[in-house]
């Protein structure tokens, strides 16, 4: 598409929590690396990048996530063994996304939140816009993946997009909140966000999810940006110094969303697409 925006080239991925929900599986495995059937919830994050047109992959790690590594590169021991049996078949999504992407690895040496895990990728973005993609967040639509929704967005407007979704209201207390205007069916102009309010304080229910464009501004607000709720980083405080100015948008996503990073959201996430791939 012709855009006067700059291409967004690149897709962060936050992935150096330690994934406290799911002790003990996530003592010397990463979170992101828990596998949805047979695929680890990062791989799934990658294909959505690369649908969305993004190949360029960095990935913020931290202690204990060398799996992450190591899945995205070949295994030539393996490969061997395999090759030219009938299990080879297995590696062929994986060695897709390895021929067409580079990936490049930063650590966040403290788990000081989002917003700080966003900050330290700055090393692999650079100046320019960029998506962010939570793995733990697993969206699926068979048409059109979620991340290609947002770019198209970004190419038509040219700021911030974070995509949310409609939660009950009394589940605000574990999301960033939005208010906002709506501009177009189910696309937004933030007003104001706030990081899990109680449901009495939340200006909607309507959630932030793990998706977002970003505008490369976004880094020297996060430097400015003090821990918030939590004692964290937030990238929601960072994100309303943009939206004070109108440069952020939130859209009603078109697909299915399941928190992996909770074990009720990652059971579900795994029915679905066991069932999905019997009807397929
Ligand atoms: P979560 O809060 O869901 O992840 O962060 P967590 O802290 O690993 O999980 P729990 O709550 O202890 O179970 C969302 C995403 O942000 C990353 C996580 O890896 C996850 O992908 N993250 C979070 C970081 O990279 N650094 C942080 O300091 C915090």
């Amino acid at each position: 598409m012709n855009t006067k925006f700059p291409t967004i080239r690149k897709c962060l991925f936050p992935a150096a929590g330690y994934g406290t929900r799911f002790l003990p599986a996530t003592k010397a495995i990463p979170k992101e690396m828990l596998p949805v059937l047979t695929k680890p919830l990062l791989q799934y994050g990658v294909e959505e990048a690369v649908a969305a047109n993004i190949t360029t992959i960095a990935i913020v790690t931290g202690r204990g996530k060398r799996a992450i590594e190591d899945h995205f590169d070949i295994s030539y021991e393996l490969e061997h063994q395999i090759k030219g049996t009938d299990k080879e078949h297995y590696l062929t999504e994986i060695r897709a996304l390895i021929t067409q992407c580079t990936f490049s690895y930063t650590r966040q040496v403290e788990m000081k939140g989002l917003g700080h895990a966003i900050l330290s990728g700055e090393t692999l973005i650079g100046n320019e816009p960029f998506a962010v993609v939570l793995a733990d967040d697993l969206c699926d639509d068979n048409r059109n993946g979620v991340l290609a929704q947002m770019v198209a967005l970004y190419e038509q407007y040219g700021c911030s997009v974070v995509a949310i979704e409609e939660i009950p209201k009394e589940q605000t207390h574990k999301y960033g909140v939005i208010a906002g205007e709506e501009i177009e069916k189910g696309l937004y102009r933030v007003s104001d966000m706030v990081e899990k309010p109680d449901p009495k304080d939340a200006p909607s229910n309507m959630a932030i999810i793990g998706r977002y464009i970003l505008t490369p501004d976004i880094f020297d607000i996060l430097r400015e940006t003090k821990p918030g709720k939590g004692g964290e980083v937030q990238i929601t405080d960072a994100l309303l110094e943009q939206a004070k100015q109108g440069r952020v948008l939130a859209y009603k996503f078109k697909g299915k969303r399941f928190d992996c990073g909770s074990v009720d959201g990652f059971v579900e996430a795994t029915n679905y697409f066991y069932a999905k791939g019997v009807a397929e």
